[in-house]
């Protein structure tokens, strides 16, 4: 057991100090936001998280974790403090290291009599722990009996509390060799299962989060330029990344074609892995080409329903999904928003709906803009084209053909592929999705072009299936 403090409570702080409680260790969070503190102590979330609420409040009951608003309290008696506090991209891309630094003042301010170890959770570029030991080697007296150490952490909102207690690894960069034993006792609880530790230097350890987050957003634009690729060649996107993702080598997470990838992460990270290579001189193609990719493929989307719809002046869309992946309220950089932003300034108008997220959006400048409904029925009542940018599990269960009842133009935009295209088609939906060719339910469906023959005696959806792929574990109806 060791008695700790975690400096800022949004999404990792909170529950990483409350997956630590858990593990058994005594945790005081602090944030600046004394409003959220206040909060907290009365057991309240400040946002959305499966199972959080019930974490939180368990370890407050057993005494192992607590809420405080005053640095000095908060710090006081911990052997070690990790930093989780926000590291946004700055106006050029760069990695905004304001409230880190920060936090690292509150630290030294808060004079501590001990030894006591900083620990740097945000996710900073490389180098930038080695500034916080400068910065408190340059404020002298209590400051020297800091150590630093790098533990960036790769849990996973909407199934945040798993992904942090069962992680894939624990990376633990430090230079010093008390820091390193404090670390692993730290997560002893976790190497006891089995995950593995990867102690190295404070740069590798931060590059280690940079070069993991930039390479799962460069896996998915890569299945997005894959899966445009297979609407002109009627190839099924899902089959060739099912097919893709068996293959050990590549294996099959974040090979799910769609508007593109979004969150606070992704492509925050990989502006700021672009900002300080090129302080170092090195240009980093593949992460710059990713991020071009996912620009487009928003785009893509919009204009995708504009097909759909013809002409038609100032559409009105029901845009279900505004949060950036299900299960979280989180709205940054969600690619549900994107695509309101583009149809707004296009002059469509939109309905939304959201089960978690239309809070957060309706304070956002973009949400004034917006309407909202209180049920997925009420958004698309009257609309012109639905479009599912976000695949909570309510939308799947839809009744489709009351969507294609309730909607002036039954045109289905099915982002994250969440129907049967045939179910839609079968409802009388004019079925669009990422990664099959267009006007699926078109009886005049053009034939694709590498598959002319094939296509003449088969219907739409079996034009967009390969035959060897139809047997396999994506399941899919029969052709009637
Ligand atoms: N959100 C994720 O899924 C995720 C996953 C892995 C890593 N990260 C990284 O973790 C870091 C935190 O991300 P987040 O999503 O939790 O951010 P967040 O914006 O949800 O939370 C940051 C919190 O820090 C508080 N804060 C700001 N300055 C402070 C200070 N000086 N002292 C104490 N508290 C302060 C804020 O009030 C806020 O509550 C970022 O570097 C992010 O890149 C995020």
């Amino acid at each position: 057991m060791n008695r700790m403090t975690m400096l800022g409570t949004g999404y990792v702080g909170l529950v990483s100090g409350a997956c630590l409680a858990e593990l058994g260790h005594i945790i005081t969070c602090m944030d600046i936001d004394a409003h959220k503190i206040r909060r907290l102590q009365l057991g309240q979330m400040p946002f959305y998280e499966p199972g959080l609420d019930t974490l939180v409040q368990r370890n407050h009951a057993r005494g192992r974790l607590a809420f405080e608003a005053d640095p000095a309290r908060a710090t006081a008696g911990a052997e070690a403090v990790f930093i989780a506090v926000g590291t946004p991209s700055g106006a050029d891309g760069s990695a905004d290291l304001s409230a880190l630094f920060a936090a690292c003042h509150l630290v030294i301010e808060s004079a501590p009599t001990r030894p006591m170890l900083l620990v740097q959770k945000s996710t900073a570029p490389v180098g930038t722990a080695r500034r916080l030991r400068h910065e408190i080697a340059s404020r002298n007296g209590h400051g020297a009996l800091l150590e630093v150490a790098v533990n960036p952490e790769f849990l996973q909102e909407g199934c945040a509390i798993e992904t942090f207690l069962h992680p894939d690894r624990v990376v633990i960069g430090t230079d010093s060799v008390r820091a390193e034993r404090l670390m692993r006792r730290i997560y002893r609880p976790l190497s006891l299962q089995g995950t593995p530790m990867v102690a190295t230097t404070l740069e590798s350890a931060e590059m280690i989060k940079y070069a993991s987050n930039c390479l799962l957003a460069t896996k998915i634009s890569y299945i997005n330029e894959i899966a445009n690729l297979c609407e002109s060649v009627g190839a099924d996107a899902r089959v060739v990344a099912h097919g893709m993702g068996l293959d050990h080598r590549i294996g099959s997470s974040f090979l799910h074609p769609g508007p593109g990838f979004g969150g606070s992460c992704f492509p925050k990270d990989a502006q700021a892995l672009l900002r300080f290579a090129a302080e170092c001189g090195v240009t980093l193609r593949v992460v710059s080409a990713a991020l071009e990719v996912n620009r487009a493929q928003a785009e893509r989307m919009v204009v995708k329903s504009e097909a759909a719809l013809g002409a038609l002046p100032a559409p009105r869309i029901a845009l279900l999904g505004l949060s950036f992946k299900p299960e979280t309220d989180d709205i940054r950089e969600s690619p549900g928003l994107r695509l309101a932003e583009i149809y707004l300034e296009r002059g469509a108008s939109v309905v939304a709906h959201d089960p978690m997220a239309m809070p957060n959006v309706r304070t956002t400048a973009l949400g004034r803009r917006m309407r909202f409904a209180e049920a997925p029925y009420e958004a698309v009542h009257d609309a012109d084209a639905l479009v599912v940018a976000t695949d909570w599990e309510q939308y799947r269960n839809l009744d489709l053909r009351r969507v294609a009842s309730l909607l002036r133009h039954p045109v289905l935009l099915d982002l994250r592929r969440i129907f049967e295209p045939q179910d839609a088609v079968d409802a009388g939906l004019d079925y669009h999705c990422v990664g099959l060719p267009p006007r699926l339910g078109d009886r005049n469906h053009r034939e694709p072009r590498t598959q002319a023959g094939l296509g003449a005696r088969r219907t739409a959806v079996d034009r967009a299936t390969p035959t060897h792929a139809r047997a396999d574990s994506v399941s899919r109806k029969s052709a009637p």
